[in-house]
């Protein structure tokens, strides 16, 4: 199973902010945006991760985050030209996914919730097709939203309706058999100009293999896109982390609990960032692991 984040985009609506610098740059509490998406893969054991990225942003991407090895994966870059749509990562993404299977996951999703790990581990293991991750909004127009039958089959995917069949948002983290590759290569831009992902996800709908894994109430999914979204993700992190003393997407801290590094890399992070309040998180773990 191969990793993608799509970390490209305008982020035309939080400019100003985003004039100079990409959005998934940008600090949601304490740690750029880009740690969620990365945590949630991390998460699922996925070790094997390209971030795509625009031209101009990749390199500080790439100076952030490395070759991966600190978090027990291997990171790889690519660059989207121009902002062609989410189903775009399953065509510059291509080679990087090789004959795997793969996962997509935007970079400005925030996931959040009990047992997340143990759903995503199964999402992953018994995925024959399209697996996603639904969640209910009182605003479905700003989203590509699922039709569900009478069983909750799948059996239609809407991007941005007018009048939405339901209010189950589709997430931005998707799970694909390896021939989404083939069916996003022969997409066609959209009435807005964009490959669109729910183009990909209607193929496997009407094959019968798209599957959506409702997120439970009490779950946060959050996605940080505009001001009020952006400012919500901010406090929503702040608040939890103050209350419960744990981060939340500290993507060393993810890879460690997976198994996917040791307390000895745990200590190379925690003094890369020793003067700092996440330094010292870091360092907290590695003497409580190692005491
Ligand atoms: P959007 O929020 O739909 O687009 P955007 O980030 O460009 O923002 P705006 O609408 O304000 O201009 O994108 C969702 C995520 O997908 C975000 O993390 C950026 C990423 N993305 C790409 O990497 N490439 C693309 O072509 C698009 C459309 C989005």
């Amino acid at each position: 199973m191969k990793g993608i984040i799509l970390a490209g985009g305008n982020g035309t609506r939080l400019a100003p902010m985003t004039s100079v610098v990409s959005k998934q740059l940008l600090p949601v509490y304490g740690k750029p945006m880009i740690y969620y998406p990365l945590s949630v893969l991390l998460m699922g054991g996925i070790t094997d991760i390209l971030v795509i990225a625009r031209p101009q942003d990749t390199a500080l991407f790439q100076r952030l985050l490395g070759d991966g090895r600190r978090f027990g994966a291997r990171i790889d870059y690519a660059v989207q030209e121009f902002p062609r749509g989410l189903a775009d990562a399953l065509i510059v993404g291509r080679e990087h996914v090789g004959d795997d299977d793969m996962a997509l996951m935007l970079g400005d999703n925030i996931f959040h919730g009990h047992d997340f790990a143990s759903i995503l581990t199964d999402a992953l293991k018994n995925n024959v097709g399209a697996t996603l991750f639904g969640y209910e909004v009182s605003d479905p127009q700003r989203y590509g939203v699922a039709r569900l039958d009478h069983n909750g089959t799948v059996v239609d995917v809407v991007e941005k309706p007018v009048d939405p069949p339901s209010r189950l948002a589709i997430t931005g983290f998707y799970i694909f058999t390896n021939d989404a590759l083939s069916v996003a290569a022969q997409l066609v831009p959209s009435a807005r100009g964009e490959l669109e992902i729910t183009d990909v996800i209607r193929h496997f709908v009407e094959r019968g293999v798209a599957r959506i894994i409702p997120l439970a109430d009490g779950f946060a999914w959050l996605d940080a896109g505009t001001n009020e979204s952006y400012i919500d993700a901010c406090n929503y992190v702040h608040a939890i982390e103050s209350r419960q003393g744990r981060k939340i997407a500290c993507p060393e801290e993810v890879a460690y609990d997976a198994g996917l590094i040791g307390t000895d890399e745990l200590r190379l992070s925690a003094r890369l960032f020793r003067s700092s309040e996440y330094g010292m998180y870091l360092e907290q773990i590695v003497e409580r692991e190692t005491a």
